[in-house]
């Protein structure tokens, strides 16, 4: 393996657990519209855009909606979710997350975000970790989604690092694969038997160092 130059973290279920947020807003918007969503279906948009994550939840109650509902039903459900992430504190970093990023540091290794989403500086700023990363790619940067690498790739660039200098760590199926499609190497953060093409698997950064893992890679 390439030596590790630069880490880039996908943010919703690697440095912090938004999904059941995500969650409630979506299934309150469904419920609106007259149908339920269910946890199994809400993996369906872990990832995903706001804007194709409303195309899959309309998909699966049936729904057509205009252009112009389509965005209204999108900034209730993105207003609704902003409210549940008020109680996000400091506390709500993924066990291990926050010791990993500052042994990357001591260790002199970049650190980047790759986020589908538009709140991720919201969202950090609430973590109080805003200042943990080199460069922050967010859904307001990219333009499109994951399983395309722009994202990821754009996190390498800002970093002055080449794609096979980079892990990414990311806890959806599209995730992995836009790293993989960027050239890098995939970590997944979760179960090997959903992330099958991932690099390496582990369930989260509880009791992980970056030595153990670097060298897992190799
Ligand atoms: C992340 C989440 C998705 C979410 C997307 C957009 O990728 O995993 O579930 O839809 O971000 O989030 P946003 O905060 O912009 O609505
Ligand atoms: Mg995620």
């Amino acid at each position: 393996m390439p030596t590790v130059q630069a880490c880039l973290f996908d943010l919703d279920g690697v440095i912090v657990d938004t999904a059941k947020y995500h969650y409630l807003a979506w299934r309150q918007l469904a419920n609106q519209l007259g149908f339920d969503l269910t946890l199994e279906q809400n993996e369906l948009l872990k990832g995903i855009s706001r804007m194709e994550s409303l195309e899959i939840v309309l998909g699966i109650g049936g729904v057509k909606l205009s252009e112009e509902e389509k965005l209204k039903y999108a900034a209730e459900k993105n207003a609704q979710y902003l409210e549940f992430c008020k109680q996000i504190t400091p506390d709500d970093a993924l066990p291990g997350v926050r010791d990993f990023l500052d042994e990357l540091k001591e260790g002199a290794i970049k650190t980047g975000l790759g986020s589908a989403s538009k709140n991720a500086k919201t969202i950090l700023t609430n973590l109080d970790m805003l200042t943990y990363f080199d460069t922050i790619v967010d859904g307001n940067r990219a333009t499109i989604g994951k399983p395309d690498p722009q994202v990821f790739l754009m996190g390498a660039q800002d970093l002055g690092v080449a794609p096979e200098h980079c892990v990414v760590f990311e806890d959806a199926v599209a995730g992995i694969q836009a790293a993989k499609a960027g050239g890098m190497i995939g970590v997944g953060i979760g179960q090997a038997s959903v992330l099958t093409e991932a690099d390496y698997v582990m369930p989260g950064f509880d009791g992980v160092t970056v030595k153990d893992l670097f060298d897992k890679l190799k």
